[in-house]
């Protein structure tokens, strides 16, 4: 069986065709979540988390000019961030599973340097080499096929690139969360410290780090030069 992705290429939209497997499946009842979700998401971000948010895009010192990758952006949260931190002669990327949630961020932020792809990370639809950063803001729990992604993630940075995993909640918290909503997220956890780092690693990250503090979670790690 197959469904279909689509993505936006030299600013037409095209569609992808992938195989549909057990997995696919999972992740299609992820996006059905988020999508059924997305009209209301922007309501329930609190302004405290949000400040954390800002804190760590800010913090990441990501350079002007860069290409940038925010994989599961949702309704946008991170975007005017980006946008900022990378100046006008940078690009954002913008991609989600759930077509519903890049709706809501596209009716707020449209630029001639973002672009917004519906797309499953695990099928990145980029070449290799694309982006000097590739960002993960309280997504990655809800990757069903987080190794698949993770050496995605690898093909697609460009030599000497940089991923960061972050949430602005500690990694107890974001999965105490998940729990308590249940449904289709209650599975959907930030693995321990170590099998992240064995994940990163096997993909061929290099200078793999993971800080888990009160209120933040942060993963970060290099594609070498
Ligand atoms: C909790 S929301 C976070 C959205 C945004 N990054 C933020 O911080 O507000 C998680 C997002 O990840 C997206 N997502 C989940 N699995 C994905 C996948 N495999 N590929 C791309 N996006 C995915 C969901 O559709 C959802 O919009």
């Amino acid at each position: 069986m197959v469904f279909y992705l689509a993505f936006r290429s030299s600013g037409r939209w095209k569609e992808l065709r992938v195989r549909q497997d057990e997995g696919k499946i999972i992740q299609r009842t992820v996006r059905d979540f988020f999508n059924n979700r997305a009209d209301s998401w922007d309501t329930k971000i609190a302004d405290d988390p949000k400040r954390v948010s800002e804190g760590i895009i800010r913090g990441l010192g990501i350079s002007k000019g860069s290409r940038v990758l925010d994989v599961g952006c949702g309704t946008g949260l991170i975007i005017p961030w980006l946008l900022e931190e990378t100046g006008e002669n940078g690009h954002v990327t913008a991609l989600d599973i759930a077509e519903r949630m890049l709706m809501v961020a596209r009716e707020k932020y449209n630029k001639p340097n973002l672009e917004y792809v519906h797309a499953d990370i695990a099928s990145a639809p980029f070449p290799d080499g694309s982006f000097d950063e590739v960002i993960c803001h309280n997504c990655f729990p809800h990757i069903a096929y987080k190794d698949i992604a993770v050496r995605q993630i690898f093909r697609i940075l460009k030599p000497g690139g940089r991923v960061t995993i972050c949430h602005n909640e500690s990694r107890e918290a974001v999965n105490e969360l998940h729990s308590l909503i249940g449904q289709e997220v209650g599975m959907d956890m930030i693995p321990d410290a170590e099998e992240l780092t064995c994940m990163f690693r096997s993909a061929g990250f290099v200078r793999v780090s993971v800080c888990d503090g009160d209120e933040m979670f942060v993963l970060e790690g290099r594609k070498p030069g």
